[in-house]
Protein backbone atom coordinates (compact mmCIF):
# COMPACT_ATOMS: atom_id res chain seq x y z
CA UNK A 1 0.00 0.00 0.00
CA UNK A 2 1.24 3.25 -1.19
CA UNK A 3 2.38 5.86 2.01
CA UNK A 4 -0.35 8.86 2.54
CA UNK A 5 1.19 11.84 1.11
CA UNK A 6 2.56 14.64 3.07
CA UNK A 7 0.57 17.35 4.45
CA UNK A 8 1.01 20.00 2.98
CA UNK A 9 -0.87 23.21 4.02
CA UNK A 10 -0.98 26.56 2.07
CA UNK A 11 -0.86 29.48 4.58
CA UNK A 12 -2.45 32.15 2.42
CA UNK A 13 -2.21 35.81 4.83
CA UNK A 14 -3.80 39.13 3.71
CA UNK A 15 -0.96 40.41 6.04
CA UNK A 16 2.49 41.14 4.58
CA UNK A 17 4.09 38.78 6.75
CA UNK A 18 2.11 35.20 7.25
CA UNK A 19 0.88 34.53 11.11
CA UNK A 20 3.37 33.16 12.96
CA UNK A 21 0.60 32.20 15.41
CA UNK A 22 -1.38 30.46 12.66
CA UNK A 23 1.70 28.65 11.91
CA UNK A 24 2.95 27.67 14.67
CA UNK A 25 -0.70 25.78 14.92
CA UNK A 26 -0.19 24.18 11.89
CA UNK A 27 2.44 22.52 13.21
CA UNK A 28 0.89 21.44 16.22
CA UNK A 29 -1.95 20.23 14.09
CA UNK A 30 0.35 17.57 12.24
CA UNK A 31 0.92 19.54 9.32
CA UNK A 32 4.76 18.33 7.74
CA UNK A 33 5.49 21.30 4.95
CA UNK A 34 3.67 24.59 5.64
CA UNK A 35 3.77 26.71 2.21
CA UNK A 36 3.08 31.27 3.95
CA UNK A 37 2.38 33.61 1.77
CA UNK A 38 1.97 37.13 2.55
CA UNK A 39 -0.05 39.93 0.92
CA UNK A 40 -2.32 37.71 -0.53
CA UNK A 41 -5.56 39.36 -2.10
CA UNK A 42 -8.26 37.81 -4.26
CA UNK A 43 -6.60 39.05 -7.69
CA UNK A 44 -3.09 37.39 -6.88
CA UNK A 45 -4.54 34.35 -4.94
CA UNK A 46 -5.12 32.10 -8.78
CA UNK A 47 -2.13 31.04 -9.51
CA UNK A 48 -1.41 29.77 -5.34
CA UNK A 49 -4.29 28.14 -5.78
CA UNK A 50 -3.30 26.28 -9.00
CA UNK A 51 -0.13 25.12 -7.54
CA UNK A 52 -1.86 23.23 -4.98
CA UNK A 53 -4.52 21.46 -6.92
CA UNK A 54 -2.83 20.60 -9.73
CA UNK A 55 0.19 19.06 -8.50
CA UNK A 56 -1.13 15.66 -6.53
CA UNK A 57 -4.46 14.06 -8.64
CA UNK A 58 -7.00 11.19 -6.81
CA UNK A 59 -6.63 10.21 -3.47
CA UNK A 60 -3.66 12.52 -2.52
CA UNK A 61 -5.55 15.31 -3.19
CA UNK A 62 -6.71 15.27 0.36
CA UNK A 63 -3.17 15.72 1.53
CA UNK A 64 -3.08 19.16 0.41
CA UNK A 65 -5.15 22.09 2.13
CA UNK A 66 -5.59 25.85 2.36
CA UNK A 67 -5.61 28.21 5.48
CA UNK A 68 -7.17 31.74 4.83
CA UNK A 69 -5.56 34.48 7.34
CA UNK A 70 -4.51 37.73 7.94
CA UNK A 71 -5.87 40.48 10.39
CA UNK A 72 -8.42 41.86 7.51
CA UNK A 73 -11.01 39.76 7.58
CA UNK A 74 -12.96 41.05 4.40
CA UNK A 75 -10.04 40.89 2.58
CA UNK A 76 -10.01 37.05 3.49
CA UNK A 77 -13.51 36.33 2.82
CA UNK A 78 -13.06 37.56 -0.79
CA UNK A 79 -9.50 34.99 -1.01
CA UNK A 80 -11.44 32.52 0.21
CA UNK A 81 -14.59 33.00 -2.08
CA UNK A 82 -11.97 33.18 -4.94
CA UNK A 83 -9.84 30.07 -3.65
CA UNK A 84 -13.55 27.88 -3.62
CA UNK A 85 -13.90 29.72 -7.04
CA UNK A 86 -10.68 27.78 -9.22
CA UNK A 87 -12.11 24.63 -7.92
CA UNK A 88 -13.93 22.28 -10.70
CA UNK A 89 -15.37 18.92 -10.09
CA UNK A 90 -13.02 16.59 -8.06
CA UNK A 91 -10.07 18.79 -8.26
CA UNK A 92 -10.53 20.56 -5.40
CA UNK A 93 -8.72 20.86 -1.77
CA UNK A 94 -10.15 21.69 1.54
CA UNK A 95 -9.72 25.36 3.02
CA UNK A 96 -10.31 26.63 6.50
CA UNK A 97 -11.12 30.53 7.16
CA UNK A 98 -9.64 31.90 10.09
CA UNK A 99 -8.62 35.47 9.66
CA UNK A 100 -7.86 36.92 12.89
CA UNK A 101 -9.21 34.16 14.59
CA UNK A 102 -12.48 34.83 14.02
CA UNK A 103 -14.13 31.88 13.92
CA UNK A 104 -12.82 29.81 16.52
CA UNK A 105 -12.35 32.60 18.85
CA UNK A 106 -16.27 32.73 18.47
CA UNK A 107 -16.79 29.34 18.43
CA UNK A 108 -15.02 29.17 21.94
CA UNK A 109 -17.32 31.90 22.85
CA UNK A 110 -20.56 30.42 22.39
CA UNK A 111 -19.81 27.25 23.20
CA UNK A 112 -18.41 28.30 26.16
CA UNK A 113 -21.81 30.10 27.04
CA UNK A 114 -23.85 27.10 25.12
CA UNK A 115 -21.84 24.88 27.96
CA UNK A 116 -23.52 27.09 30.54
CA UNK A 117 -26.97 27.74 28.82
CA UNK A 118 -29.21 26.52 26.39
CA UNK A 119 -28.75 29.62 23.78
CA UNK A 120 -31.83 28.59 22.03
CA UNK A 121 -34.52 30.94 22.75
CA UNK A 122 -32.31 33.17 25.03
CA UNK A 123 -30.93 36.38 24.15
CA UNK A 124 -27.05 37.31 23.48
CA UNK A 125 -25.88 40.36 23.83
CA UNK A 126 -22.90 41.50 21.37
CA UNK A 127 -20.47 44.48 22.30
CA UNK A 128 -18.07 45.12 20.03
CA UNK A 129 -20.38 43.97 17.60
CA UNK A 130 -19.29 45.20 14.89
CA UNK A 131 -15.43 43.69 14.74
CA UNK A 132 -14.43 40.53 13.28
CA UNK A 133 -14.73 38.34 16.10
CA UNK A 134 -18.23 40.21 17.19
CA UNK A 135 -20.03 39.44 13.90
CA UNK A 136 -19.25 36.04 14.47
CA UNK A 137 -20.26 35.78 17.70
CA UNK A 138 -23.24 37.04 16.45
CA UNK A 139 -23.46 34.76 13.61
CA UNK A 140 -22.69 31.35 15.79
CA UNK A 141 -25.49 32.92 18.23
CA UNK A 142 -27.83 32.95 15.63
CA UNK A 143 -26.97 29.52 14.56
CA UNK A 144 -27.86 28.32 17.92
CA UNK A 145 -31.00 29.95 18.42
CA UNK A 146 -30.23 32.58 20.14
CA UNK A 147 -31.91 36.34 19.63
CA UNK A 148 -29.14 38.70 19.28
CA UNK A 149 -28.46 42.06 20.36
CA UNK A 150 -25.39 43.28 17.95
CA UNK A 151 -24.35 46.72 19.55
CA UNK A 152 -22.18 49.41 18.51
CA UNK A 153 -21.38 52.87 19.81
CA UNK A 154 -23.08 53.96 16.39
CA UNK A 155 -26.43 52.29 15.34
CA UNK A 156 -25.56 53.04 11.91
CA UNK A 157 -22.43 50.71 12.47
CA UNK A 158 -24.06 48.23 14.20
CA UNK A 159 -26.83 48.28 11.52
CA UNK A 160 -24.56 47.53 8.57
CA UNK A 161 -22.68 44.90 10.54
CA UNK A 162 -26.13 42.96 11.44
CA UNK A 163 -27.39 43.39 7.17
CA UNK A 164 -23.39 41.53 6.77
CA UNK A 165 -24.25 38.96 9.30
CA UNK A 166 -27.74 38.27 7.78
CA UNK A 167 -26.31 38.36 4.18
CA UNK A 168 -24.15 35.57 5.57
CA UNK A 169 -26.78 33.41 7.58
CA UNK A 170 -28.77 33.62 3.80
CA UNK A 171 -32.34 32.26 3.83
CA UNK A 172 -32.88 30.71 7.15
CA UNK A 173 -35.22 31.08 9.80
CA UNK A 174 -32.62 32.47 12.23
CA UNK A 175 -31.87 35.31 9.89
CA UNK A 176 -34.30 37.91 11.11
CA UNK A 177 -33.13 36.69 15.26
CA UNK A 178 -30.17 39.40 14.50
CA UNK A 179 -30.91 43.41 15.26
CA UNK A 180 -28.69 46.44 15.54
CA UNK A 181 -28.51 48.30 18.99
CA UNK A 182 -26.56 51.41 19.83
CA UNK A 183 -24.61 51.22 23.29
CA UNK A 184 -23.32 54.47 23.85
CA UNK A 185 -23.45 55.27 27.30
CA UNK A 186 -24.38 53.98 30.94
CA UNK A 187 -28.08 54.50 29.77
CA UNK A 188 -27.85 51.99 27.01
CA UNK A 189 -26.00 49.30 28.00
CA UNK A 190 -28.02 48.74 31.47
CA UNK A 191 -30.78 48.40 28.98
CA UNK A 192 -29.14 45.94 26.87
CA UNK A 193 -27.72 43.76 30.53
CA UNK A 194 -31.49 44.07 31.39
CA UNK A 195 -32.24 42.20 28.15
CA UNK A 196 -29.73 39.65 27.95
CA UNK A 197 -29.21 36.10 29.21
CA UNK A 198 -25.90 35.90 27.99
CA UNK A 199 -23.68 38.62 27.17
CA UNK A 200 -20.07 38.44 24.76
CA UNK A 201 -17.60 41.36 25.26
CA UNK A 202 -16.11 42.13 21.64
CA UNK A 203 -14.36 45.07 21.68
CA UNK A 204 -11.04 46.22 20.82
CA UNK A 205 -8.32 45.24 22.55
CA UNK A 206 -7.14 47.35 25.67
CA UNK A 207 -11.12 49.14 26.01
CA UNK A 208 -13.56 48.81 29.01
CA UNK A 209 -16.73 48.06 27.52
CA UNK A 210 -18.89 47.22 30.56
CA UNK A 211 -17.66 48.88 33.78
CA UNK A 212 -18.12 47.18 37.09
CA UNK A 213 -21.19 49.67 38.42
CA UNK A 214 -23.16 48.34 35.39
CA UNK A 215 -21.81 44.93 35.69
CA UNK A 216 -23.30 45.04 39.58
CA UNK A 217 -26.44 46.31 38.47
CA UNK A 218 -27.23 43.75 35.55
CA UNK A 219 -30.84 41.78 37.02
CA UNK A 220 -30.00 37.93 37.46
CA UNK A 221 -31.28 37.26 34.58
CA UNK A 222 -27.94 37.80 33.18
CA UNK A 223 -26.25 34.20 33.35
CA UNK A 224 -23.13 34.15 31.16
CA UNK A 225 -20.71 37.12 30.61
CA UNK A 226 -18.10 36.33 28.55
CA UNK A 227 -15.07 38.76 27.69
CA UNK A 228 -12.69 38.49 24.84
CA UNK A 229 -9.77 40.94 25.52
CA UNK A 230 -6.72 39.91 27.05
CA UNK A 231 -5.27 43.44 26.84
CA UNK A 232 -5.62 45.27 30.47
CA UNK A 233 -7.68 47.07 31.45
CA UNK A 234 -10.66 43.99 30.89
CA UNK A 235 -13.17 44.88 28.57
CA UNK A 236 -15.51 43.21 31.44
CA UNK A 237 -14.56 45.21 34.68
CA UNK A 238 -14.28 42.53 37.13
CA UNK A 239 -14.10 39.46 34.81
CA UNK A 240 -10.04 38.06 35.71
CA UNK A 241 -8.39 37.03 31.94
CA UNK A 242 -8.12 33.73 33.03
CA UNK A 243 -11.90 33.32 34.76
CA UNK A 244 -12.93 29.98 33.70
CA UNK A 245 -16.54 28.97 34.43
CA UNK A 246 -16.19 31.52 37.55
CA UNK A 247 -19.62 31.47 39.41
CA UNK A 248 -19.84 35.19 40.51
CA UNK A 249 -23.60 35.49 42.33
CA UNK A 250 -26.10 33.89 39.57
CA UNK A 251 -23.65 34.85 36.71
CA UNK A 252 -20.77 32.88 34.97
CA UNK A 253 -17.70 34.47 34.06
CA UNK A 254 -15.12 34.14 30.97
CA UNK A 255 -12.16 35.25 30.39
CA UNK A 256 -10.28 35.59 27.27
CA UNK A 257 -7.46 32.85 27.95
CA UNK A 258 -10.58 31.48 30.09
CA UNK A 259 -11.66 30.46 26.60
CA UNK A 260 -8.59 30.38 24.76
CA UNK A 261 -7.96 26.92 25.70
CA UNK A 262 -11.04 25.40 23.84
CA UNK A 263 -10.00 28.35 20.91
CA UNK A 264 -6.82 26.29 20.20
CA UNK A 265 -8.47 23.17 20.11
CA UNK A 266 -10.63 24.18 17.57
CA UNK A 267 -8.05 25.61 15.40
CA UNK A 268 -6.01 22.69 15.77
CA UNK A 269 -8.79 19.75 15.17
CA UNK A 270 -10.18 22.37 12.07
CA UNK A 271 -6.79 22.00 10.72
CA UNK A 272 -6.56 18.20 11.28
CA UNK A 273 -9.81 17.69 9.81
CA UNK A 274 -8.88 19.76 6.53
CA UNK A 275 -6.81 16.29 5.64
CA UNK A 276 -9.41 13.91 6.16
CA UNK A 277 -11.08 14.44 2.60
CA UNK A 278 -10.31 17.01 -0.32
CA UNK A 279 -13.43 18.40 -0.19
CA UNK A 280 -13.69 20.19 3.17
CA UNK A 281 -14.90 24.09 3.35
CA UNK A 282 -14.48 25.46 6.83
CA UNK A 283 -16.23 28.78 7.70
CA UNK A 284 -18.45 29.64 10.87
CA UNK A 285 -21.32 26.88 10.94
CA UNK A 286 -18.74 24.21 10.14
CA UNK A 287 -16.04 25.65 12.40
CA UNK A 288 -18.84 25.68 15.34
CA UNK A 289 -19.62 22.10 14.37
CA UNK A 290 -16.21 21.55 15.10
CA UNK A 291 -16.14 23.01 18.20
CA UNK A 292 -19.38 21.40 19.36
CA UNK A 293 -18.16 17.69 18.58
CA UNK A 294 -14.59 18.69 20.93
CA UNK A 295 -17.20 20.51 23.99
CA UNK A 296 -19.32 17.27 23.54
CA UNK A 297 -16.80 14.98 23.96
N1 LIG B 1 -8.94 35.19 22.95
C1 LIG B 1 -8.55 35.07 21.67
O1 LIG B 1 -8.07 34.04 21.29
C2 LIG B 1 -8.79 36.21 20.71
C3 LIG B 1 -8.57 36.07 19.33
C4 LIG B 1 -8.87 37.14 18.49
C5 LIG B 1 -9.32 38.33 19.04
N2 LIG B 1 -9.46 38.43 20.38
C6 LIG B 1 -9.95 39.65 21.02
O2 LIG B 1 -11.33 39.76 20.67
C7 LIG B 1 -11.69 41.12 20.70
C8 LIG B 1 -12.41 41.47 19.41
O3 LIG B 1 -11.50 41.40 18.31
P1 LIG B 1 -11.79 42.23 16.99
O4 LIG B 1 -10.59 42.11 16.13
O5 LIG B 1 -13.11 41.83 16.45
O6 LIG B 1 -11.88 43.71 17.61
P2 LIG B 1 -11.81 45.14 16.89
O7 LIG B 1 -12.25 45.01 15.48
O8 LIG B 1 -10.49 45.75 17.15
O9 LIG B 1 -12.88 45.97 17.72
C9 LIG B 1 -14.22 45.53 17.85
C10 LIG B 1 -15.13 46.73 18.09
O10 LIG B 1 -14.78 47.39 19.30
C11 LIG B 1 -15.31 48.72 19.24
N3 LIG B 1 -14.31 49.68 19.71
C12 LIG B 1 -13.13 49.98 19.14
N4 LIG B 1 -12.49 50.95 19.85
C13 LIG B 1 -13.31 51.26 20.88
C14 LIG B 1 -13.22 52.20 21.96
N5 LIG B 1 -12.15 52.98 22.12
N6 LIG B 1 -14.26 52.26 22.82
C15 LIG B 1 -15.34 51.47 22.68
N7 LIG B 1 -15.48 50.57 21.67
C16 LIG B 1 -14.47 50.47 20.79
C17 LIG B 1 -15.64 49.00 17.78
O11 LIG B 1 -17.05 48.99 17.66
P3 LIG B 1 -17.91 50.31 17.38
O12 LIG B 1 -16.97 51.37 16.87
O13 LIG B 1 -18.88 49.86 16.35
O14 LIG B 1 -18.54 50.65 18.69
C18 LIG B 1 -15.03 47.81 17.04
O15 LIG B 1 -15.73 47.44 15.87
C19 LIG B 1 -10.39 41.90 20.90
O16 LIG B 1 -10.29 42.31 22.24
C20 LIG B 1 -9.32 40.92 20.55
O17 LIG B 1 -8.09 41.19 21.21
C21 LIG B 1 -9.25 37.40 21.23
Amino acid sequence: MAAPPKKILLQLDTDADPSTFDGVVAVDAGVDQLFRHGGVTAKTVTPLVHGAMFTRGGDDLRGTAIFVGGGDVATAEQVFTAVTGCFFGPVRVSVMLDANGCNTTAAAAVLSAAKQLDLDGKTVGVLGGTGPVGRRVAEMSALRGASVLLASRDFSRAEQSVAAVRQRLGESPVTMAVEPIAVDGPAGLTEMLRRCDVVISCGAAGVELIDADSLASAPDSLRVAIDLNAVPPAGIAGIGVTDKAVQRGSRIDYGAIGVGGLKMKIHRQALKELFDSNDRLLDAAEILEIGQAIVSG
